[in-house]
């Protein structure tokens, strides 16, 4: 089942063309990533999908309804959940309070802010620290719960930045450069945690630059070169492919397929 669909998105930026009439669709349960050059238009085109940003043109589909337009938490709501090239936390809060403040956040847009009187508000004050917990537990994060948020090392950190996501309850993961700044073995421990997202039903769109990670996580790449999508497919065919091969041509830390 297709649960994302764009559709000729295209977003300028003075006579800039950030994202150039990109088409593409996500099916449930699918891990995609999109991957490009720095500067082609990946971070442009989540914000499109999010609708932190209007497009010039194209719109975006969500299990088949129309969702450019909508403001960032109508998205949300939805259940198409971003985390940020740089997620921010609470640094004096522990992990678990970082978690459990998430899931307030979520709830603020209902009605009478009162959240932190009622009986109603203490119930959902339990049941989020049970969900906060959850979530790290599955994330690998449970040990570290009670750790504050500076104290954490970096691929914690970002770990820390799913887990906050997550407390959104999203059916389509956006993740934009998950495993940046992390070492070999955070970066495995971080693409576990990804099919682990998935395994629970969430579907996941990332965009990364670490190709080793893509290329094992992915079950579908597409790959954007200056706004415009130049390949598509399994990480197989898009490794082989000519125009991408030529995309990443003369980028040293870059290469694609090692
Ligand atoms: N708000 C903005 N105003 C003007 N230009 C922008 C804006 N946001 C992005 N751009 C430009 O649009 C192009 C695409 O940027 P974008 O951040 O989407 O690239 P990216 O593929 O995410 O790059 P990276 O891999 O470095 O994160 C770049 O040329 C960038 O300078
Ligand atoms: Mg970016």
């Amino acid at each position: 089942m297709t649960l994302l669909s764009v559709e000729g998105l295209t977003r300028r930026f003075g006579g800039l063309v950030a994202v150039n009439d990109v088409s593409f669709t996500v099916s449930e349960g699918e891990i995609l990533s999109v991957i490009g050059p720095n500067g082609a238009g990946k971070s442009t085109l989540f914000k499109l999908i999010g609708s932190f940003l209007p497009p010039s043109a194209g719109r975006v589909l969500f299990e088949g309804a129309v969702v450019s337009g909508l403001k960032p938490n109508q998205v949300a709501r939805k259940g198409i959940v971003r985390t940020f090239q740089e997620t921010t936390v609470f640094k004096e809060m522990t992990a678990l309070q970082n978690v459990v403040v998430a899931h307030q956040l979520g709830v603020t847009a209902s009605p009478l802010g009162t959240f932190f009187s009622s009986a109603a508000a203490r119930a959902d004050e339990r049941r989020f620290r049970d969900s906060a917990a959850e979530i790290l537990d599955y994330l690998g994060l449970g040990h570290v719960k009670d750790v504050e948020a500076r104290n954490l090392p970096h691929g914690y950190l970002r770990a820390l930045g799913i887990a906050i996501a997550l407390a959104a309850r999203p059916r389509l993961l956006l993740l934009d450069e998950p495993f940046a700044g992390m070492n070999p073995e955070e970066t495995d421990r971080a693409v576990a945690m990804v099919e682990g997202i998935r395994k629970r039903g969430v579907t996941v769109l990332l965009v990364e630059h670490d190709m080793r990670a893509v290329m094992r996580i992915s079950d579908r790449i597409v790959v954007i070169s200056f706004g415009s999508k130049i390949a598509e497919g399994s990480p197989e065919a898009v490794r082989a492919d000519p125009a991408v091969v030529e995309a990443y041509l003369g980028k040293d830390d870059e290469t694609i397929g090692h």
